[in-house]
């Protein structure tokens, strides 16, 4: 009883704190804001009172449950489908907006400008995101053989990450940013965030200190990885000052060549350890378990583990060539991104190698398939890194649509493609099902979306590079031969190509949604096995041996 009043009064107390702050705003966007908590904490109190058990609260509390706590995990891989398709929605409506301008309709909420962010933060921290945390969560329990530390903390990691994104995406729409990339949300949410990341802290460290498993498995350090350089990397670039504690505007706290090396240095482990890191704890544990292998090399493993960390915290000044940094800063950042190299491949390697004696799987499991894929576009966007931080390439590539291709290439590719690996190995054995729905869809799923990435990444890689030639083509008489509109004029087929390869990508991702759908709705779908090609011997024309 002392409990529930204890918490519905938090709740209570949670709703008058936004109610006074939204009616003390002194901008609309902060008060709008506002509303969105008051209108959560409502919601959470009315959950809380419509879910207690009132007639059991004198009875002494039951035992407390053993097995793994997976229904977070659950909620976690429905939140990666929906923040997916809501993310790569918005991706293919900009890049249309890049193409047809008058898709901007004239009003401010739905300009480039705001819609981009919402894009990136909803595909990196939402879809992604929470594919890590829900995919952590599940391999933390089964590699240390323990029951998830505080599920109350873990269901508050769940649910308050979801706000979290929710602020920071209606902040976006309404004009909020504090205007640094990936990390555009405001002061308040990312001090709500700073709470929901510890606690997450919380409960994955808590599991591996209950773990009944000797040995801490490798994909556990990467996932641990990503979850305390994200606390210090967040921390470190969201210094700023508030304008007002009823505001959302701020400034940071750094100024000059110092605050744009923070933020890269912040943006460049974004990609490193969230989008890397993360990804790579998740390689670790479901290629060994799909392809029923063991990890080729531990001691691989390991090292690269070791040598990833250690190098990507140093090579963020890439993003900063010929800028206001000091030059030897820039070299620093070259050097170390070309170091990186090797680390990146001592993973990709080590993945790739897992399947061997497993290779035929490639041909019947499409799930390994898209594993492969994930593999193989980590490998090609970790060599293509390096060679655009060597200053020479970057002073082409820079500002133009050949970035927009590598970051689609490791975005598509590898976190993509992993992500609804794991979502398909997950979603069948989260539910107590015997597979997916349909394992035929899931192969219409791998080739929409292979599709959709090469017309995306190639037709970006084209126009960049175009783009750069175009922008330093001199006439014989000195001038520049290209004015600006001709080369965004020269750039509208490549975007079109760019818009079908997302919608291919987009299309996948709802196959995939069907899919997952029916699979928890308890369905199967009455379909022929996929083999390999059948073989007809009145096809086949072999050569015949020469007569001696
Ligand atoms: C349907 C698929 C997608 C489409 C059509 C799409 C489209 C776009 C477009 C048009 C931009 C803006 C490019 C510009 O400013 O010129 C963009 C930026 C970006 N997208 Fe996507 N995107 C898709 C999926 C994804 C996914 C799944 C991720 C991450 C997991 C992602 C991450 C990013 C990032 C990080 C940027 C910012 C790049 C930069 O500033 O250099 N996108 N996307
Ligand atoms: C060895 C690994 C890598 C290195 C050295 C590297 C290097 C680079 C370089 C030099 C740039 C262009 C910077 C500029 O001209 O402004 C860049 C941009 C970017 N890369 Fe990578 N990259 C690597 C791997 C990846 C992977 C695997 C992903 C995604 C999964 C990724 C995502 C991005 C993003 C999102 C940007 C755009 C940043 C922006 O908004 O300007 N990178 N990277």
């Amino acid at each position: 009883m002392h409990n529930l009043v204890m918490k519905a009064g938090g709740w209570f107390l949670a709703f008058g704190l936004a109610v006074i702050a939204a009616f003390s705003a002194v901008d609309a966007a902060f008060a709008a804001q506002m509303w969105i908590l008051a209108v959560a904490a409502l919601i959470g109190l009315c959950c809380l009172l419509r879910g207690a058990d009132y007639e059991g609260l004198d009875r002494p509390a039951p035992a407390k449950p053993t097995g793994y706590y997976d229904d977070v995990i659950r909620w976690g891989v429905i939140a990666t489908v929906f923040w997916g398709l809501a993310g790569m929605l918005v991706g293919v409506y900009i890049a249309l907006q890049l193409a047809f301008p008058q898709l901007n309709l004239g009003l401010e909420y739905t300009t480039f400008g705001r819609l981009r962010p919402l894009h990136t933060s909803a595909v990196i921290f939402a879809f992604c995101g929470n594919a890590l945390i829900a995919s952590s969560f599940w391999v933390v329990q089964r590699t240390c053989r323990a029951r998830l530390a505080f599920p109350a903390l873990a269901r508050f990691v769940f649910w308050g990450y979801q706000l979290f994104i929710v602020l920071a995406a209606t902040g976006y729409m309404l004009g909020i940013t504090e205007g640094r990339e990936y990390a555009e949300p405001e002061w308040y949410a990312d001090i709500w965030l700073t709470i929901v990341w510890v606690s997450y802290l919380a409960v994955y460290l808590g599991t591996i200190v209950r773990r009944k498993e000797p040995h801490i498995y490798v994909a556990n350090w990467f996932y641990l990885s990503f979850i305390v350089t994200i606390a210090m990397l967040h921390l470190v670039n969201n210094l700023t000052i508030p304008v007002s504690l009823f505001g959302s505007k701020s400034y940071s706290a750094f100024a000059g060549v110092q605050d744009a090396l923070t933020q890269w240095w912040y943006g460049h482990n974004a990609v490193g350890f969230f989008l890397t890191a993360g990804f790579l704890g998740m390689m670790y544990y479901f290629i060994p378990k799909q392809a029923e292998r063991p990890v080729y090399s531990y001691r691989l493993s390991i090292v690269h583990f070791w040598s990833l960390i250690f190098l990507y915290i140093w090579a963020g000044p890439h993003h900063l060539h010929y800028t206001a940094l000091p030059d030897w800063a820039q070299t620093l950042g070259e050097v170390f991104s070309i170091m990186l190299w090797m680390p990146s491949w001592g993973g990709m390697i080590n993945g790739l190698m897992t399947l061997n004696g497993a290779w035929d799987k490639v041909r019947t499991d499409p799930i390994i398939r898209m594993m492969v894929l994930a593999l193989a576009f980590y490998g090609m966007s970790t060599f293509e890194g390096p060679m655009m931080s060597i200053k020479t390439v970057n002073s082409l590539s820079h500002y133009t649509d050949w970035t927009i291709g590598h970051v689609h290439s490791g975005a598509l590719g590898w976190n993509g493609m992993i992500t609804f690996a794991t979502i398909y190995f997950l979603t069948p054995r989260l539910w107590g099902r015997t597979r997916m729905y349909s394992l035929r869809m899931i192969n219409w799923h791998f080739w929409t979306a292979t599709l959709g990435i090469v017309l995306y990444v190639s037709s970006m890689w084209v126009a960049g590079i175009m783009q750069g030639l175009m922008w330093r083509e001199y006439g014989h008489d000195g001038y520049l031969v290209y004015a600006f509109v001709d080369v965004v004029a020269a750039m509208k087929p490549y975007y079109l190509i760019r818009a079908t390869g997302g919608l291919l990508y987009l299309l996948g991702s709802v196959f995939m949604a069907w899919n997952v759908f029916q699979t928890i709705r308890g369905n199967l779908r009455e379909e022929a096995p996929l083999t390999g090609t059948p073989y007809n011997p009145a096809l086949d024309h072999p050569l015949q041996p020469h007569a001696a």
